[in-house]
């Protein structure tokens, strides 16, 4: 557990904010993903100041991570740009009121429709990734009037310390254009067109990386490349290098403060600044869109124990009333994650055990082989660092309810997710005219 003045352990108590664990999960039910307010509004801050520290720059939150209106809200009150990924992340962030002008549209296909609707919205920049998305956007740019702020998502030929579904930048990754390659010609081409405004690049390399070298490794190529740009007279205003910040899962992760995630932020706009001295290049606007570092350890899911299943010298299963439709990245990832008994949140962790959900499967787990509190049904259990990609990937799989998600700020405690009912899941089923009989 990773603890901090918004959680933490009072009288045998797990406390998020000024709230008992316990107590939330009596009021607004189990299964629950509780959101820390002030701990994300502080991620912001910090990494707000520490992209501003070597020149200028912002911080758009890759909404991938956990998308939510009120959260959305949240963010931009702190100064935050967004990342979007689909015509859905970016009607939320519209009805989140996001000044759209800070707007960036990721995706390596996009949709056309999508592509309209960016344009309707008036976005900031489209993050080029294809040939066929760049003919559609000038098009339909061009049909509008408008010209169009564009940059080019590439790939340095990275491959970040981390594990493989999430790695972005290796080579002959489906993500962007080669800089080693095609990645050239193609922004000559973006800059010769009538209705695409060439204004810098994109690069992502990875999710849940602790190793900076990777990212010192990325500098590196792209500033070389944001060079050859330059010597055939392209301008490269912005560099945009992507999020992927690792955060604190189990006690064999760092256990990052804000700050010292922020750390990792400024470390970035420094090497941006030295290398761009270095090869004699303008000074770019830097944007970092870290999604899991700024919600990931915002987040707590609280679950009841139900059904315990002992084969002694085996395995021990705790089974809770959630599973992998609300944290599938057991079963994708088989990520870890630490958790506590809530009500018992100061005796020692001297069982070893699997957390397993309610799903029909065996995979369905939260977590295996973890240190546990002895567990009895009914207790409450806390699992930490949830906030990211957890309610994000849910599903409604066996028809279970997608949990609600509530915000703690401070002493204040709120939906901003309401409880799916039944007929919520089956709101969009219909039955044609020749079943009904
Ligand atoms: N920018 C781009 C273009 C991205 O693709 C991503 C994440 C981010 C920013 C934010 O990365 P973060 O700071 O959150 O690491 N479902 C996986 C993670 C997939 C990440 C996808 N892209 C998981 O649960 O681990």
């Amino acid at each position: 557990m990773n603890t901090r003045d918004t959680l933490y352990v009072k009288d045998g108590n797990l406390m998020i904010g000024s709230f008992k664990a316990t107590e939330l999960a009596a009021k607004f039910g189990t299964p629950l993903y509780v959101m820390d307010a002030q701990y994300i509004a502080e991620v912001c801050d910090a990494f707000v100041a520490a992209v501003n520290k070597c020149g200028s720059g912002a911080v758009a939150f890759a909404n991938k991570a956990f998308a939510t209106v009120a959260t959305a809200k949240l963010a931009a009150a702190h100064g935050l740009w967004f990342d979007v990924v689909s015509g859905g992340e970016l009607y939320l962030v519209a009805q989140a009121g996001a000044d759209m002008k800070k707007v960036l549209f990721h995706g390596n296909n996009k949709t056309p429709r999508e592509i309209d609707e960016g344009l309707a919205h008036g976005i900031g920049f489209f993050v080029v990734d294809s040939l066929n998305e760049l003919e559609l956007l000038d098009e339909k740019a061009g049909r509008r009037g408008v010209k169009q702020d564009v940059l080019v998502r590439v790939n340095p030929g990275v491959s970040a310390h981390t594990y493989e579904a999430v790695m972005t930048a290796a080579p002959f990754s489906k993500f962007g254009f080669d800089v080693h390659g095609d990645a050239l010609d193609v922004i000559k081409d973006i800059a010769s067109r009538k209705n695409l405004n060439f204004r810098g690049l994109h690069v992502h390399i990875g999710s849940q990386i602790y190793d900076h070298s990777s990212y010192d490794a990325a500098i590196d190529i792209t500033t070389d490349f944001v060079k050859k740009l330059a010597d055939e007279g392209i301008v490269t205003d912005i560099l945009d290098m992507g999020g992927g910040y690792g955060i604190y899962y189990t006690d064999e992760d760092p256990k990052f403060t804000p700050r010292r995630y922020a750390y990792t932020v400024e470390s970035i706009a420094r090497l941006v600044a030295e290398k761009s001295a270095e090869k004699g290049l303008k000074q770019p606007f830097l944007i970092v869109e870290p999604g899991r570092s700024i919600v990931g350890e915002a987040g707590i899911t609280l679950y009841t124990v139900g059904a315990i299943k002992d084969f002694p010298g085996v395995r021990k299963y705790v089974a809770v009333d959630g599973g992998m439709f609300d944290n599938p990245r057991y079963a994708l990832y088989e990520s870890r994650y630490s958790a506590v008994i809530a009500n018992k949140a100061d005796k020692p962790a001297d069982e070893i055990v699997t957390i397993a959900g309610k799903c029909c499967e065996s995979g369905d787990l939260i977590g295996k082989d973890m240190p546990l509190q002895h567990a009895e049904t009914g207790d409450i259990l806390a699992v930490f660092s949830t906030g990211a990609y957890n309610y994000s990937m849910a599903s409604n799989y066996n028809l279970n309810a997608v949990p609600p998600v509530v915000l703690v700020d401070g002493d204040k405690a709120d939906y901003i997710v309401k409880p799916q009912t039944y007929g919520d899941l089956l709101r969009n089923n219909t039955v044609p005219e020749w079943l009904n009989g």
